[in-house]
């Protein structure tokens, strides 16, 4: 979409085109009303308006974003309707996305890079699958939805950003419709013999941080050997994860990516167990319990922290804004 097509709401200038998404495209504009120029860059996701863009997941990713607030996961600011688009607005993110910062440095980054990614990733997914009240699954985890602030420097920060698969983990809504990016499906979904099979969201996260890392050390998505068996649990079982790579990495590297690309979802590794591995544990001066109580602090000030943000838009307004998306653009 060339960017003159896209009218900025009030208060912002273009100043680029970013990207495009699945359903959206992602504009570096500027708030005219910041005072101070170092907070005035924005990254606004345009959702071209109607009943086809506009469905149930773009209410749910707006009323996700809205919960987040954490180091490694893009802020969200506010949302605008305009004669054409919904409007998101979120910080902006300079480096581009973590796809192409790998792409740059010849399809596969160095042991410790690949290790302060997985980290940061490792912590952004902590918190989003525990925030109140369920915890939130992210089921589109790849490395283009991954930001990177500065990519000259030695040691980017990461933030996650689209939500646009993301969902609560209400464990009286089972999750079912398979969602995300082939690449990194995860193999109950994969080999799922009905669309109607219930599936774990956050078992599923599990495995794309797995496929994320994989990519970052051997610059290839992980394989699996053909499977047989009758029913998904007989499919699962006799499946293998190709070692060819992993056989010649440390054996705490081997364990993790087994432990995360393990087929069967109920053997698959948890977080706390990649926080205890010694691989994942490697430079992290005070060990991997100053990640965890980062995070349970995070997840500790959470209810205040929602409490203090009545003046930002609401749940209400904000599903008052999507519905009225929903109609075609003026
Ligand atoms: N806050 C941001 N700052 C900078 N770039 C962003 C930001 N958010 C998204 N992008 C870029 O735009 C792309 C599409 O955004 P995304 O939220 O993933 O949309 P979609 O749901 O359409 O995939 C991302 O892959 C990334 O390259
Ligand atoms: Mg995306």
């Amino acid at each position: 979409m060339a960017p003159h097509a896209m009218v900025p709401p009030n208060y912002f200038d273009v100043v680029r085109h970013i990207d495009d998404g699945k359903s959206s495209s992602v504009y570096h504009c500027r708030d005219v009303r910041e005072s101070d120029p170092s907070a005035a860059d924005v990254a606004i996701k345009f959702i071209p308006r109607g009943p086809e863009t506009i469905d149930e997941r773009v209410l749910r990713e707006v009323l996700i974003v809205r919960k987040l607030q954490h180091k490694h996961i893009v802020r969200f600011r506010e949302a605008h309707l305009n004669s054409r688009h919904l409007c998101l607005v979120f910080d902006y993110v300079p480096g581009g996305n973590l796809e192409q910062f790998v792409d740059s440095r010849g399809g596969t980054l160095p042991e410790h890079l690949a290790r302060y990614f997985f980290q940061q990733l490792v912590l952004g997914m902590d918190f989003l699958h525990r925030v109140p009240p369920y915890g939130i699954m992210n089921r589109d985890l790849k490395l283009r939805n991954i930001l990177v602030d500065d990519p000259t420097s030695e040691f980017p920060i990461l933030s996650i950003c689209d939500f646009g698969f993301g969902k609560e983990r209400d464990p009286c809504v089972p999750t079912v419709s398979a969602v995300g990016t082939p690449f990194y499906f995860a193999p109950e979904i994969l080999y799922r013999s009905s669309w109607e099979m219930r599936y774990d969201g956050k078992m599923t996260d599990i495995h794309g941080m797995g496929v994320i890392l994989y990519k970052m050390l051997y610059g290839e998505f992980p394989e699996f050997n053909e499977t047989g068996g009758e029913t998904l649990e007989e499919k699962l079982l006799q499946l293998k994860v190709n070692t060819t790579k992993l056989d010649k990495s440390p054996p705490s590297l081997r364990a993790l990516m087994l432990g995360l690309l393990e087929p069967v979802p109920s053997q698959r590794w948890s977080v706390d167990k990649v926080f205890k591995n010694e691989w994942f544990c490697l430079d992290l001066e005070e060990g991997s319990a100053a990640l965890r109580q980062y995070n349970d602090a995070m997840l500790a000030q959470y209810n205040q922290w929602e409490d203090s943000r009545r003046e930002v838009q609401s749940v209400e307004r904000l599903k008052m804004m999507v519905n009225n998306a929903r109609a075609e653009a003026l």
